[in-house]
């Protein structure tokens, strides 16, 4: 049976702000933004965003009333998750209308988060072949104002309907996979912000890559040479370009050229949104998809998934014929188009609105957000959501906790 994607939709906020400006206002060489790190804009959440909205508003752009009732199974990866109990995937669950006969759960090892759920997908589907399975990666990157990752935040979401018999890429061959106890990146629960070790997270993220290579090549016999792309998750643009450029010694000049060229595609709807944690290697292969109108049916793409801390897994997909018919171009790059650019102290505004964490009530504008799906408040220490486009506003869920 062929398993893999079937549909994959994006969503980014409306608003960013332009590297040259932020590397300007922080004292910062600019092409250290836009050639060093590789970054062009970074997506900016507005309060009325975050992970449980864009995860939905990713959905909303794919999902039809077949898949609505389909759906059997949620997972939601993310690394910036709402809440310590309850999943993302069941607000999603809700703010779509999908079938109540479905599990939702959400997934968290870092930005390895969706690569675990489309596994998890694929063995439920094995066993279940008439199931859909809602696959999210949703995050905000935070490190905060003024630091060392700073460059490399963002803000986004993909959303993806795996099922047998799929329109866009078959999963091919085995897995290559390892886990090994890193202390680059993590966040501990009590901190909105994420710590790193900058400089070890990017030599781990390469060793995790020849590493999960060597395996995937004893596992396979495949080479280089037998790929037309690799997809990488993408914290930073130039991150991808570095770990591909640990093995190209192993190809021909050809197979170089092919790889090189294919990433920078897969990276020009990263170079515009920033680190989107466990969604950023789906981002790159929705770039290339959409970006690279000359990659042909058929085509070998490998995805390489690093979550710091650390767990890394290489595997492999096939495009479909007719793969291009599924995809939504114009939608996306009207997405981009229509984006907003507010300035470096707006931003800085922006980062630094929190919700209230006393229980108290707060109303905000979603008509500001073009956004379908928004939050539109909190009360009693429970979200609320807002989906404009089926009308419906959530009930008001207040928590009536007495303390
Ligand atoms: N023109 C061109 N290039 C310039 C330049 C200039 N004027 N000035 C500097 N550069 C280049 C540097 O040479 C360097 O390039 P190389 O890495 O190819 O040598 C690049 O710009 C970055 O410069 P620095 O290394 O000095 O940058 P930094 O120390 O300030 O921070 C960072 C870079 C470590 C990525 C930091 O932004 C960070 O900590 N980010 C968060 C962590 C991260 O993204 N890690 C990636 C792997 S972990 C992962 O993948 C999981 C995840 O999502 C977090």
């Amino acid at each position: 049976m062929e398993i893999g994607i079937d549909k994959i939709g994006f969503y980014t906020p409306h608003l960013y702000v332009d590297m040259n400006k932020l590397a300007y206002e922080r004292n910062v060489e600019p092409e250290k933004f836009t050639i060093g790190i590789g970054q062009e804009k970074m997506a900016i959440a507005p309060l009325t965003q975050d992970p449980v909205t864009m995860a939905a508003n990713a959905a909303l752009e794919i999902l039809d009333e077949e898949d609505k009732e389909k759906i059997d199974f949620v997972l939601f990866g993310t690394e910036s998750g709402i809440d310590q109990s309850k999943s993302a995937a069941v607000y999603v669950h809700r703010l779509l209308g999908l079938n109540a006969q479905a599990r939702a759960v959400e997934v968290k090892q870092a930005c390895y988060g969706a690569t675990a759920a489309i596994q998890m997908a694929k063995g439920h589907i094995a066993l279940n072949p008439e199931s859909r399975v809602l696959v999210l990666g949703s995050d905000i990157a935070r490190y905060g104002l003024n630091t060392g990752g700073e460059a490399t935040q963002g803000a986004g979401a993909i959303a993806m309907v795996v099922s047998k018999d799929p329109s866009i890429m078959v999963f091919e061959g085995p897995s290559a996979y390892l886990t090994d106890d890193v202390m680059d990146f993590w966040r501990p629960a009590y901190s909105g912000e994420a710590f790193v070790d900058g400089k070890l997270s990017n030599e781990q993220y390469i060793a995790f890559f020849s590493r999960a290579w060597d395996q995937y090549k004893a596992k396979t016999g495949l080479e280089l040479a037998d790929f037309d792309a690799f997809s990488f998750h993408l914290p930073y643009t130039k991150m991808g370009k570095k770990a591909l450029k640990a093995v190209l010694d192993e190809g021909s000049e050809a197979d170089s050229e092919r790889l090189l060229a294919n990433h920078q595609i897969g990276a020009i709807y990263n170079r515009n949104v920033g680190n989107i944690y466990t969604a950023s290697l789906y981002l790159s292969l929705l770039s290339l998809l959409e970006q690279n109108e000359d990659l042909q049916d058929g085509s070998r793409i490998g995805l390489f998934s690093y979550g710091s801390g650390a767990v890394g897994e290489l595997f492999a997909g096939r495009l479909k014929n007719g793969y291009r018919e599924h995809l939504h171009v114009e939608r996306h790059r009207e997405l981009f188009a229509t984006r907003k650019e507010v300035t470096v102290s707006e931003y800085e505004e922006i980062f630094q609105e929190t919700l209230p964490t006393d229980g108290s009530r707060l109303e905000l504008d979603i008509h500001q957000d073009p956004a379908n799906v928004c939050l539109s408040g909190i009360e009693g220490h429970a979200r609320q959501y807002v989906n404009k486009a089926s009308g419906i506003r959530e009930e008001k869920v207040a928590a009536h906790v007495e303390r």
